[in-house]
Parts: structure tokens; sequence; C-alpha cells
């Protein structure tokens, strides 16, 4: 199961990838809007900070030849990058393109059973669910998952399904049991999943144990 850090916080990248604990990093054009230094200087220091990581950069080009050269480029950036597409019909000639090149494909912004087939019968590698954007929208995220594992799973389909857009620990949870191939998590809900407030609590009730029974100690 691959775990991915979906930010371009570099101090929380470093701190998590020493730690072993990620796979991958995924981005969206969102998450610059507030950077401080250009997208591709972000992007260049993830790659160079994780060069065993999966790194997943968007294309914003809407314009076909754009998009296609954009997409060629972010690919350019290193041999661990994989190229992230809209699922929208404007882009199927382009990932068709890309498929045909063998450069590897995460398709974004995935709302739908059938959709996800679609792209899996395209064979990208990854599609990438947006759970918590469809429960923002009225449908059920964690249903939509599983059924876009039962159905790949059923069709056998190699492409992962990368669940994103995970807003709660609950959620994380649901997805895991699902036996999703991969997640995608903001910083500050990995941080939430690392302290759990039970582990916290069992840990102050062993302290205060252990002072109250000073005559038995062994260590
Ligand atoms: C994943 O690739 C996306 O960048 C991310 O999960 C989107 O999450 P959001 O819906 O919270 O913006």
């Amino acid at each position: 199961m691959l775990i991915f850090l979906d930010t371009i916080d570099l101090k929380a990248i470093e701190k998590f990838v020493q730690l072993g604990i990620v796979d991958g990093i995924t981005t969206n054009p969102s998450l610059f809007l507030h950077a401080t230094q250009a997208p591709i200087k972000i992007i260049k220091e993830i790659i160079h900070m994780f060069p065993h990581g999966i790194i997943n950069v968007e294309i914003t080009e809407q314009d076909h030849d754009k998009a296609y050269i954009q997409a060629v480029k972010i690919r350019e950036l290193g041999n661990n990058v994989v190229v992230k597409i809209p699922a929208h019909d404007m882009y199927l000639p382009l990932i068709a393109q890309l498929i045909k090149k063998q450069i590897p494909i995460n398709i974004t912004l995935v709302f739908s059973v059938s959709q996800a087939v679609l792209m899996g019968k395209m064979g990208v590698q990854y599609i990438s669910p947006f759970v918590g954007r469809l429960y923002d929208n009225g449908f059920d995220g964690i249903e939509i998952l599983k059924n876009i594992i039962q159905s790949f799973a059923l069709y056998g389909f190699s492409t992962k399904v990368l669940a994103a857009s995970l807003r709660t620990i609950d959620q994380v949870n649901k997805a895991i049991e699902l036996g999703v191939a991969s997640v995608t998590l903001a910083p500050s809900l990995l941080e939430e999943i690392c302290c759990n407030q039970l582990t916290e609590q069992g840990i102050q009730k062993f302290a205060q144990d252990w002072q109250a029974q000073k005559e038995n100690l062994f260590i």
C-alpha cells in the first residue's frame, strides 16, 4: 500500500521522508496558490529531496498541443515523476498519446465509477477518486471508492486506485479497510493519524502509575 503526502510544504516532506512513512508526493495547482517561490523551483526541490519517491505534478494547460508539451516537460523533470491529468474528455487524446509514449499518468478529479473504469481501460497507472469532494457535493465518497476498487478487481485492471481528497481519519480508515492500493494525505491529516488521543492518554496513565509504585523500579 502506497502513502502519498499531498503537499508542497518542503518541511513536512522532509520530516515524513526521513521517517520513511511516505512513498511519494501529490501536488495540484491550488497547492501553489500562496507559494513564495515559483512552482517549478518548488517541484525541482521536491524531486531533489525525494529522489526515490513518486512525485505527481499536474498539467495546467487546456489546449491539446500546449498540454502535450507541458506533460512531456513535466515527465522530463525526472524518471520518478508522474503526470497528473484531470478526467475530462478534452484530455482523452492527450492521455492516449502519453500512454503510447509510456509516460506514467495519474488521472485526477475522478468522481464516478464509470469515469474510473474508462480510465482503467485506457491503461493509466493511477486514478484518483476525490472522496472528500464527493461528500462536499452530497455523494457517498467511500461507497463510490468501494465500487471503483471492486470494479477494478472484477475487470482485472492494473491501474492503482489512489484515494484522494480524504478529509478525516474515519475516511482514511475506511479506504484502508477497502484495501485501496494507495492514499494521499495532507500533512495535517497524517499528523492527526500519528497522534491518537487514546495513545496519548494511555502514556499519561502508565507514567502516573509508574510514579506511584517507586518501590518496584526494575530499570
Ligand atoms: C490529490 O491528488 C489532490 O491534490 C488532493 O487530494 C485534493 O484534495 P482537496 O479536495 O482537499 O483539495
